[in-house]
């Protein structure tokens, strides 16, 4: 179990992050309009607050609510989507309030009587809050606001990714075999999905040593990619009609070449970065379009986290030791990406490189709960999505590095590209 000093020192960084990503936005962009991809920011803040309270203040410390109105404005399993642009929020230097006086009380309760469980709360809703400060960051990207301010804590140290600016091509060659899957007892705090480690045995595949890049997708759009019906899976070719699709969201075609919209301004497309921002549906189709496939989540965290030669599994694709900016491109917060080449000290045992960081990375896999699931205390966290998303691994530049590791599993519906998706692939035989 993390020490009190350590959990207190991730509260505040956490609540500095957020306030820095929602830093510099007016009443009516604090609110933004009704999708069903974003929350209203405002909601989204006072939300991260009330969880904490929830979970630290009221469940493990059995406090009285602070605010009488708090689970009527702020309970996520309780307050459908779309009623959230409706509620009778505080305004902004309230809700602000409100989270510091969260935030004293959870910092004098972590002095005062460390319990386990008020540990172990705390450590969960420094994750929830690190979740949706990813969300903080893609929202602003979703609705076309400035980036937000780049991090000025220390952990924010990772985000120069280093190494050479290049496409990383060829692929990997895994032997298969038997793997454990999922997180070990060893691992000092994991979340319900992730247990708990199962054996599963592969056959032998080859996967990329890094993601597909824009360049390698841009060949897919202008060789008619979006109007091939046949590259296209029918679920994946209804949602492209529906939405219209021609190209990933953020593209546009300019003189000379693509550009992409990064936050509220247009750059050149980098060739040699991720692509990013498109749904599993896309993914899919260039799949099919290059002769590949989507790894499956065992074949992506066997390729990841084994060792040659050996039933032992890394926690990191380079081995034990933490993040750094030569080994993965993590706590960026503004998330811009960085070349697949980037981090040539974060490769897994296999070659395999940006594993952990850049780019969130689809895998053909379903959501669906690992033999023996039982949910956590906040049973909304993963069980309401089983059978629906699809699994994501290796988090991307925004993902904080105390939440990431080789058996973190995220999950997203097919239809999304708000978020930074990108993928690697299989060879077919
Ligand atoms: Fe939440």
């Amino acid at each position: 179990m993390r020490s009190t000093e350590e959990l207190s020192a991730w509260v505040r960084d956490a609540r500095r992050r957020t306030h820095d990503l929602v830093a510099g936005l007016d009443a009516r962009q604090l609110v933004g309009p009704r999708l069903p991809i974003v929350n209203p920011l405002l909601w989204e803040i006072g939300h991260v607050a009330w969880f904490q309270e929830r979970w630290v203040l009221r469940h493990a410390g059995a406090q009285p609510p602070l605010r009488a109105d708090a689970d009527r404005l702020w309970d996520s399993s309780a307050i459908p989507h779309d009623a959230r642009w409706d509620l009778p929020l505080p305004p902004l230097p309230e809700t602000l309030d409100y989270m510091a006086e969260v935030e004293s009380r959870v910092q004098h309760i972590l002095e005062s009587d460390p319990r386990p469980d008020v540990r172990y709360f705390t450590e969960y809703t420094v994750y929830h809050e690190d979740m949706h400060d990813e969300a903080f960051a893609y929202t602003r990207q979703t609705l076309g606001y400035p980036a937000p301010r780049p991090p000025r804590d220390p952990a924010g140290a990772t985000t120069a990714a280093s190494g050479p600016a290049a496409a990383w091509p060829g692929d990997a060659q895994i032997p298969g075999g038997p793997f454990t899957l999922g997180a070990t007892e060893e691992e000092p705090f994991v979340f319900d999905n992730e247990k708990w480690a199962h054996t599963v045995s592969l056959a032998p595949y080859r996967i990329a040593r890094a993601p597909v890049t824009a360049q390698d997708f841009a060949a897919f759009v202008e060789d008619g990619g979006y109007e091939r019906e046949d590259l296209w899976s029918r679920p994946g070719w209804a949602w492209r009609r529906q939405q219209e699709a021609t190209q990933p969201v953020y593209w546009r075609r300019a003189e000379g070449g693509w550009e992409r919209r990064h936050f509220d301004r247009w750059v050149e497309l980098e060739p040699h970065h991720p692509v990013v921002h498109v749904s599993w549906h896309e993914a899919e189709a260039w799949c099919t379009w290059a002769d590949r496939r989507l790894p499956t989540e065992a074949e992506w965290e066997m390729a990841a986290a084994s060792e040659r030669g050996g039933r032992d599994k890394r926690r990191f694709p380079w081995g034990e030791a933490t993040p750094t900016p030569d080994r993965a491109h993590l706590d960026g917060g503004t998330a811009g990406v960085v070349d697949v080449a980037a981090c040539p000290d974060g490769d897994s045992a296999w070659g395999c490189r940006q594993m952990l960081g850049n780019v969130w990375e689809w895998t053909a896999s379903d959501f669906r709960p690992y033999p023996g699931f039982t949910p956590d205390a906040y049973r909304d966290y993963s069980e309401p999505w089983f059978g629906t998303h699809k699994v994501l691994r290796g988090g991307c530049g925004a993902t904080r590095a105390r939440l990431i590791r080789n058996t973190w599993r995220n999950f997203y519906t097919p239809d999304r590209r708000d978020v930074w998706a990108g993928f690697r692939t299989c060879a077919r035989t």
